[in-house]
């Protein structure tokens, strides 16, 4: 790629504005903060400085520059990630770059010409039993359209020919899913194609349509390009939506997100009838902070929202509930009672704990003591696991409110409860875990070189006069890069040195490694001679126990005095250094 126009791209781009349009940065002394998307944040622990045009994150350690924010971020490529930085400030790059990653290009290809293929059936004469059948089922053609949906034929070769006469190898076919040894796996079948984050096409969910006794949706399976604990039906469409709406609906098959769309609620997504993969929702909370479930509104519903909820509020989630009468799932429920019903539904959306109480609540005789004392019991025991106090103080007096039992006498029992309960164990979520590495004084002094030549280009130089050998490869390497770019540019600044070594995974590692320490820089240039001096000084206490050891193996006398008179004016000689 062409450096100069990538610099040019990342110059007039400037960080904070560009994360800023993800997440909320609030001003603090020089820099900016924001919750860190990266890992489950819940003090805003990641920094974007404006003066540096880098990030980091204190806590999970991610940091680069504009483009590594949106590769990591959107998931995408380097190339990607220029053209998107690009497009913000009107310069077009890359025409014919298509947002995949090279490996898996000729998978989603394939996926690609399956879509169009399925989608044309639907429209061909063939297809008219199943265009009927998504009339009965209220789906008209902009949103068949919009959704991409197709038709597997009757026929159990009709993808794979097409796709082998393209020249697609079928063993290919068979890894991803389309065929089964050797024929087509999906046999007429209406065809939601899934999506990945980017909108490309990774899968399929195939539904009958004629009443067959078979399983209802098959499924793509596992490949290279799709990932079931990763995927969430919409996401993509959902994105934009979700951004302006401040919220995210999450539903639990993907007919009711589509349900939502036609009535306008677009900032849905699906599950596919899984639970919540930590994958999952740590994607969801790139979209947003708050997540509303949505969830089929029969007792598989109500406890798969008790049991993804938590995960949710684990992950430090706002979590409220939508929940649903009649046993319905939000199609049914739009379709029975209309869209304004459900709108008003989803603006009287209800506190997690709060619904939670309210399950628990179902089927409680308030009249009978028994009943009662159990019920506040279990309520006791929700509200002690709710670690914000004063959400514990509104719901132990809805508490008291309700059963009519003195305040003081439930805030009681609850201390008794909390004092129990040591540590509130926070389970299944788990936190990306941070590396904590430890360093030893010569690599500290190395890293803090390193920073200084990257924070000043007359370090560069005095670096290079000193022409001292840098005593490990890694940082070697690195040096002689910065050197390079400097020699090559004629400036140096951290944010152009990530894009130069994005290519070399193992330099891009160690710097990352060494922008999260957090070096003090000080424009004082002495400073760096203190540090090459300390470097100095390992090379002579390595030389010299090098040649202690020659002299263990040496036998004849002379050789031995020789090298203990080496030996003697090293010492004398880094010490005149001092
Ligand atoms: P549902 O059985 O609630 O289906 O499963 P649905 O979304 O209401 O679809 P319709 O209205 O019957 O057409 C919820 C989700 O579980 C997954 C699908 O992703 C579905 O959207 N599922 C369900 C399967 O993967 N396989 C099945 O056989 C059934
Ligand atoms: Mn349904």
């Amino acid at each position: 790629m062409d450096y100069e126009l990538i610099r040019k791209i990342r110059e007039n781009t400037d960080i904070v504005d560009l994360i800023g349009k993800y997440i909320p940065l609030v001003k603090k002394g020089k820099n900016y903060f924001g919750l860190c998307p990266f890992h489950s944040d819940t003090n805003p622990s990641l920094s974007v400085s404006r003066e540096k045009q880098i990030y980091k994150c204190f806590v999970c350690g991610e940091a680069g520059n504009v483009f590594n924010f949106l590769m990591k971020y959107e998931n995408i490529s380097f190339k990607e990630s220029v053209r998107l930085v690009g497009n913000e400030i009107g310069v077009s790059i890359f025409e014919d770059f298509k947002r995949v990653d090279d490996k898996n290009k000729v998978y989603y290809d394939i996926y690609d010409i399956a879509n169009k293929f399925y989608q044309n059936n639907l429209l061909s004469k063939e297809g008219e039993k199943a265009r009927e059948y998504l009339k009965t089922r209220n789906l008209d053609m902009d949103t068949i359209k919009e959704f991409q949906i197709g038709l597997s034929l009757k026929n159990r070769d009709t993808l794979t020919n097409l796709l082998v006469k393209k020249g697609y190898d079928i063993n290919t076919l068979n890894n991803l899913g389309l065929a089964t040894d050797d024929y087509d796996t999906y046999i007429n079948r209406i065809i939601f194609p899934l999506f990945n984050f980017n909108g490309l096409v990774n899968g399929f969910s195939g539904r009958i349509f004629n009443g067959e006794n078979i399983n209802k949706y098959l499924n793509s399976k596992e490949t290279p390009i799709f990932k079931k604990g990763e995927n969430l039906f919409n996401y993509h469409r959902a994105k934009e939506s979700v951004r302006q709406d401040k919220f995210v609906i999450v539903m639990e098959g993907f007919m009711a997100v589509i349900r939502a769309y036609t009535i306008g609620v677009k900032n849905c997504i699906a599950l596919m009838g899984t639970s919540l993969t930590n994958e999952q929702i740590l994607s969801i909370k790139k979209l947003s902070n708050k997540v509303y479930l949505c969830l089929d509104g029969d007792k598989a519903g109500e406890s798969a929202t008790i049991n993804n909820g938590k995960l949710l509020m684990d992950a430090n989630l706002d979590v409220k509930v939508i929940p649903l009468s009649d046993n319905l799932d939000p199609d049914d429920y739009i379709l029975k009672y209309g869209s304004d019903k459900f709108y008003s539904l989803i603006s009287n959306a209800i506190n997690y704990n709060d619904y939670k109480i309210k399950v628990l609540k179902k089927g409680i005789d308030f009249n009978s003591s028994n009943d009662l004392a159990n019920y506040i019991n279990l309520v006791l025991n929700e509200i002690s696991l709710e670690n914000d106090e004063i959400k514990r103080e509104i719901m132990l007096k809805n508490l008291a409110k309700e059963t009519n039992v003195w305040y003081n006498t439930l805030e009681k029992k609850l201390n008794e409860l909390l004092s129990k309960k040591v540590s509130v164990s926070k389970t299944n979520f788990k936190e990306p875990l941070v590396k904590v590495k430890k360093f030893d004084k010569y690599e500290k002094t190395l890293q803090t070189i390193v920073y200084y030549m990257v924070s000043n280009r007359e370090v560069i130089t005095i670096v290079s006069n000193s022409h001292i050998h840098i005593p490990l490869d890694s940082y070697r390497i690195l040096i002689r890069e910065i050197t390079y770019f400097y020699e090559k540019y004629g400036y140096i600044n951290i944010a152009d040195f990530l894009t130069y070594i994005e290519d070399n995974k193992e330099l891009k590692d160690l710097f990352s490694e060494i922008l999260k320490l957090d070096i003090e820089y000080s424009e004082d240039k002495k400073v760096i001679l203190d540090y090459l001096k300390v470097i100095k000084d390992y090379n002579v206490a390595l030389e010299i126990k090098r040649l202690e050891n020659l002299i263990k193996n040496e036998i004849d006398p002379n050789e031995q005095a020789k090298i203990s008179n080496q030996i003697m004016k090293l010492r004398i000689g880094s010490e005149s250094n001092d």
